[in-house]
C-alpha cells in the first residue's frame, strides 16, 4: 500500500518522525523505497545533482516530468511528490493548476511542491481545489537564489522569524498538506511545527520538525557537497570511484570478462572458423 495524506498524518499523530529523501531516477527509486523511506521528492535540485546546472533556475517542466515518472515506476509504498520548476507556477494560479495537472497527469505523482509563502498561497488554493496534494517550501527557496543574493539561512532576526512563520500560517491556511523549512533557525522551526497541524519537513532546521529531507547523493557521499545540515549515512561516492578502477583494471589486465560471463559456445566446429578466418 503506498503512503497517502492520512496514513503520513496517522504517523505524526502517533509521534513517528517521518522520513523523506530526493530521488530522480527509477534505480535508485527502487532503493529507497525498499528502505521504507515515508515519501520521495522529485526536487528541482535535479538541476544540480543530475544535470550539473549552478542552480535549479534552468529546469524545465517536461524534465520534472520525465525524472518524475521514472521514480514513480520504481516504488510501490513511498509518496512520490514532484517539484514545480522555476516559472511553471509563479505567472498565475491558472498556470500553476495547469502546470500540477500535467505534472499528475504524466507522471502518476500523488502530489506537487512548489516554493513560497504568501505570495503563492492563490496559487497552493487553486491546486488543492482541484483534489491535488501540494507540500509549500519556506525558508531558503532556492529558485529565488537571485534574490537571497546566494543559499543564504532564513528566518535570522525578529522580522524574518515573524514573516516565515506567517509564510507557514499562510500556506496551511491555502490548503497545503505539508510545509519544507529550508534552512531556518531550529527553534523557529520548531515553533512553526507547534503552532502548524499540517506536517513539517525540515531541511537545515534543527531536529524538531515532523520530518527531515535530504538529497540523496549529499547523504551517500556522491555529490562532494556537504552542506552544514548534512550527514552523510554512507560512502557510496568511493565505493563507487573504487568499482569503477577495479573494472578497468580487470579489462585492461585481461581478468574480465572470464570464462562464466560468457555465453553458450559456438555452434560453429574449429575447422569453419579457421575457414573464416582464412577467407576475410
Ligand atoms: O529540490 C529539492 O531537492 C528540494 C529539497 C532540498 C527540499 O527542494
Amino acid at each position: 500500500m503506498r503512503n497517502t495524506i492520512a496514513t503520513l498524518n496517522a504517523k505524526k499523530a502517533a509521534g513517528e518522525k517521518l522520513t523523506q529523501l530526493t530521488c530522480y531516477d527509477y534505480t535508485t527509486a527502487r532503493l529507497i523505497d525498499k528502505a521504507g523511506i515515508d515519501f520521495i521528492l522529485v526536487g528541482d535540485s535535479l538541476g544540480m545533482t543530475m544535470q550539473g546546472y549552478t542552480d535549479t533556475l534552468p529546469v524545465t517542466l517536461d524534465e520534472m516530468i520525465i525524472y518524475g515518472r521514472s521514480v514513480v515506476r520504481g516504488t510501490q509504498t513511498a509518496m512520490v511528490i514532484v517539484d514545480m520548476p522555476f516559472m511553471s507556477y509563479q505567472l498565475s494560479p491558472a498556470q500553476a493548476l495547469e502546470n500540477a495537472g500535467r505534472i499528475m497527469k504524466e507522471t502518476g505523482a500523488q502530489g506537487v511542491k512548489l516554493e513560497g509563502g504568501k505570495d503563492v498561497a492563490p496559487q497552493i488554493r487553486a491546486i488543492t481545489a482541484a483534489g491535488i496534494p501540494v507540500v509549500a517550501h519556506i525558508g531558503m527557496t532556492p529558485q529565488s537564489v537571485n534574490a537571497m543574493s546566494g543559499f543564504k539561512v532564513q528566518g535570522k532576526g525578529e522580522a524574518n522569524a515573524r514573516r516565515v512563520l506567517e509564510d507557514a500560517l499562510a500556506v496551511q491556511e491555502a490548503g497545503a498538506f505539508a510545509v519544507t523549512l529550508e534552512c531556518v533557525p531550529p527553534k523557529l522551526a520548531a515553533l512553526i511545527t507547534r503552532k502548524l497541524s499540517i506536517i513539517t519537513i525540515g531541511i537545515g532546521a534543527g531536529n524538531e520538525t515532523d520530518a527531515q529531507v535530504l538529497v540523496y547523493q549529499d547523504m551517500l557521499g556522491m555529490s562532494g557537497m556537504k552542506p552544514k545540515f548534512v550527514e552523510q549515512f554512507g560512502q557510496i561516492g568511493d565505493a563507487m570511484v573504487d568499482a569503477f578502477k577495479a573494472y578497468s583494471d580487470a579489462v585492461k589486465g585481461g581478468t574480465f570478462p572470464r570464462e562464466e560471463h560468457t555465453f553458450a559456445k559456438s555452434d560453429c566446429t574449429d575447422e569453419f572458423l579457421a575457414g573464416l578466418d582464412k577467407e576475410y
